[in-house]
């Protein structure tokens, strides 16, 4: 662990766009798609610090509701890494003690990748580890969209009293259910934008923009990221006098 950070300082849920894969091919003259392949890489090498530093939530930005736009090929290959990635990693999974888990609209999905996410979930499940989650087809709009029909399906139907329909009710009802709010948000690439990824989620999250591109983005990078988020003070709209009166 690096010295000059604060090991119960850490945040309890990361989660991450991984950005810059096309860019960091161009800039190599290589194809995108060898940019993602190096992508997979950055995410094997990610997931593995996270756990190894005790992170309890690790949520990644694989693949948008927006990205079927791709070029077909593109798309076919981001699916194709998907699966041999979930099939390569069920067993280092299995050793770090990690739980695997997808957001998303599923069933968007090619018929034989939801297959193999269902058999690494099931896997995975008795893990006690880190939780990973791949948010794949993917749209923070179309998550809150959905869970209003849900609580308005229920309201309708009687089973459901408006009134009791708070903040609690409805995050239960969005994919996160049952995972704390993220701590900190890390985006590569120097974009600086939050692209329809957990938009009620992130509503006091920590926000940290690098440049450099997600195949380029390694443990220095990510312990970099930690320091910058360990030296934030998170005020949750209170005064700075107030924390300071809180019990520790
Ligand atoms: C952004 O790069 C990245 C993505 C669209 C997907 C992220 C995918 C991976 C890291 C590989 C597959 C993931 C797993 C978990 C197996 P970009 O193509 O938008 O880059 P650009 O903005 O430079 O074009």
């Amino acid at each position: 662990m690096d010295k000059r950070l604060d090991p119960k300082k850490l945040p309890q849920h990361l989660a991450v766009i991984m950005d810059g894969n096309g860019r960091w091919a161009k800039q190599r003259m290589l194809r995108r798609i060898v940019g993602h392949q190096k992508g997979v890489e950055t995410v094997r090498v990610i997931v593995e610090e996270c756990s190894r530093l005790g992170i309890g939530y690790l949520t990644l930005f694989a693949f948008s509701a927006e990205n079927w736009l791709r070029p077909k090929a593109e798309v076919k290959a981001l699916m194709t890494l998907l699966k041999q990635y979930i099939r390569a990693e069920t067993g280092r999974m299995m050793q770090n003690d990690i739980r695997f888990n997808v957001i998303g609209n599923r069933g968007d999905l090619p018929p034989d990748i939801d297959r193999e996410i269902q058999s690494t979930i099931d896997k995975t499940s008795g893990n006690k580890g880190m939780l990973l989650t791949l948010a794949l087809s993917y749209g923070s709009r179309q998550e809150m969209v959905s869970a209003a029909r849900k609580l308005a399906t229920e309201a309708a139907a009687g089973r459901l009293d408006p009134a009791s329909i708070d903040e609690r009710a409805f995050g239960a009802s969005l994919f996160t259910v049952g995972i704390p709010d993220p701590d900190l948000l890390i985006r590569t690439s120097g974009e600086m934008r939050i692209s329809n990824f957990l938009l009620w989620q992130l509503a006091y999250a920590e926000l940290y923009f690098t440049d450099v591109n997600w195949p380029d983005f390694d443990r220095e990078e990510l312990m970099r990221a930690f320091r910058d988020f360990q030296s934030r003070e998170r005020r949750f709209g209170m005064t700075s006098e107030q924390l300071g009166q809180l019990p520790a």
